[in-house]
């Protein structure tokens, strides 16, 4: 394996990084990587190998591809490869004093909060709340249509997630006005706001207006549980009662932007990926037969979901796996060069952009047999292709940074299509959607529908 090591006066003499072809004078590789980033990565990664570097505009980035890179890129400490520089588009959303706007150690401290919540017997609740939204969303379905998949996908996982890991109380408002104020927020997620996230806009301003509303709500419901005495056991409930080692307790706006963190992190994310293990599962049919014929044998009996159902329930969650693989929500991680970095003969220098690429890496052929396919199955043995590196897939991210919320999202998706296709035929009568690259998350191309047809027999849950 490559080790990483400081890049100090000691170091043997360094090569220097390999240059990818093709870009132009005044914008570097900016059209190609608006294009397609993903093949433009690859073309890189098989022309140049494990490390290359080009510029898109202003700014020069340096691919960290494949497993041993990826090693490096996730093992540098914070000082060397920095991630708060890079989020500091999200500060007017998750706030002062909070996440990327503080020091690693307290971001760390601020998310250590939130473990407690996520532990076993939460995720037990959690199951059930996924269960039951996903049933109340078929329930409202008639016997046969379509309905646009990416936004049926988000409308489900705010729900789950508001309910899950903030609070009843937000739920309750989810159909009222929460969400608009929860995409006006989303919508600050741009193009713009990643360089001028302050900029007066109207865009900037509808993100503000949302913010400032989405405190008060949960001010309001803090100041409700302390003066009923009410203690749920949620996310809100971890934070209210947390405090921070020197012995001070979190204030209210401490606690909504960690918990816009998390609901930021977590939810569209999920929702992409929902979005992409539907679409792969409905051109899938002898692979959800099997699906169903394992729903049957695991939930069965009771016809209802729990979490040791879920663990058992293997088929899904190697579907899920492969849609991880095939389709990470997130393409491209970026961290910030403060150090000049070594990875093998090469140095990294200050100020550069450091990228891996789980879109990319994840298909490269020496790990994944027939990258381009579909196949739940390369995850069971003899095969086992995911284990042959601890950083082979990433599509959660790994080291420092990993996705506190991997195993929520991953129930979460397996709970969605485990009912869905439990209940309906599902269908598409387009083309296979493309990736949409246009957005920070990257989902298919819209419209993207979806047909339903209510099964008449062979349901388990009811
Ligand atoms: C399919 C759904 C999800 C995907 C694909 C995903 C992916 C990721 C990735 C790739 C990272 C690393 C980012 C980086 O290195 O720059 C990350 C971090 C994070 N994720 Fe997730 N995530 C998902 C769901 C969730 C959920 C449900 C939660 C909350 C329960 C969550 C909370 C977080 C947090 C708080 C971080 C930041 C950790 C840190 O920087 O220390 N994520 N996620």
């Amino acid at each position: 394996m490559v080790q990483l090591r400081d890049a100090s006066t000691k170091s043997p003499e360094s090569r220097p990084i390999p240059e990818l072809s093709g870009g132009t004078p005044l914008i570097g590789h900016l059209l190609e990587f608006q294009r397609d980033p993903v093949a433009m990565l690859s073309r890189g990664r098989s022309q140049l190998g494990d490390l290359f570097q080009f510029r898109l505009g202003p700014r020069q980035f340096v691919l960290f591809g494949g497993p041993e890179a990826h090693d490096a890129f996730f093992s540098a400490p914070e000082d060397q490869l920095n991630a708060k520089s890079v989020y500091q588009f999200t500060v007017p959303i998750f706030g002062r004093g909070v996440a990327y706007d503080v020091a690693p150690e307290i971001m760390d401290e601020q998310l250590g909060f939130l473990y407690p919540a996520l532990r076993e017997a939460a995720m037990q609740q959690f199951a059930r709340i996924m269960y039951e939204e996903t049933s109340l969303f078929a329930d409202s379905l008639e016997d046969e249509g379509a309905f646009d998949l990416p936004a049926a996908m988000n409308e489900l996982t705010v729900k789950i997630a508001s309910r899950s890991l903030i609070g009843q109380e937000v739920r309750d408002q989810v159909d009222s006005w929460f969400a608009d104020a929860y995409h006006d927020l989303q919508k600050g997620i741009n193009t713009l706001g990643f360089f001028l996230p302050r900029l007066p806009t109207p865009g900037h301003r509808s993100r503000d207006r949302a913010r400032k509303q989405v405190a008060e709500l949960f001010g309001g419901i803090m100041t409700e549980r302390r003066r009923a005495g009410a203690r749920p056991d949620d996310f809100m409930q971890s934070l209210m009662d947390a405090s921070y080692a020197d012995g001070r307790s979190l204030s209210d706006d401490e606690i909504t932007g960690i918990l816009l963190t998390v609901l930021f992190a977590g939810q569209h994310t999920s929702a992409v990926l929902a979005t992409w293990t539907g679409l792969e599962l409905a051109r899938a049919s002898s692979y959800v037969a099997r699906v169903r014929d394992e729903t049957q044998a695991v939930f069965g009996e009771t016809g209802s979901m729990n979490l040791d159902g879920l663990k058992q329930h293997v088929t899904m969650q190697h579907a899920v796996r492969e849609c991880e693989r095939l389709h990470p929500p997130l393409i491209i991680l970026i961290r910030k060069v403060l150090q000049p970095m070594r990875y093998g003969d090469y140095v990294i220098p200050a100020g550069t952009l450091a990228m891996v690429s789980p879109a990319m890496s994840h298909r490269l052929p020496h790990l994944f047999a027939e990258p381009d396919r579909f196949d739940p199955d390369r995850f069971s043995a003899p095969a086992l292709e995911d284990k042959q590196h601890p950083y082979a897939l990433i599509g959660f991210g790994g080291g420092k940074h990993r996705c506190m919320g991997k195993h929520f999202a991953e129930m979460q998706v397996q709970a969605i299509w485990t009912v869905l296709f439990d209940r309906f035929e599902l269908s598409f009568e387009t083309d296979f959607p493309a990736p949409n690259y246009g957005s920070w998350v990257t989902g298919p191309e819209t419209p993207c529908q979806l047909h339903y047809k209510r099964r008449s027999q062979g349901r388990v849950f009811r």
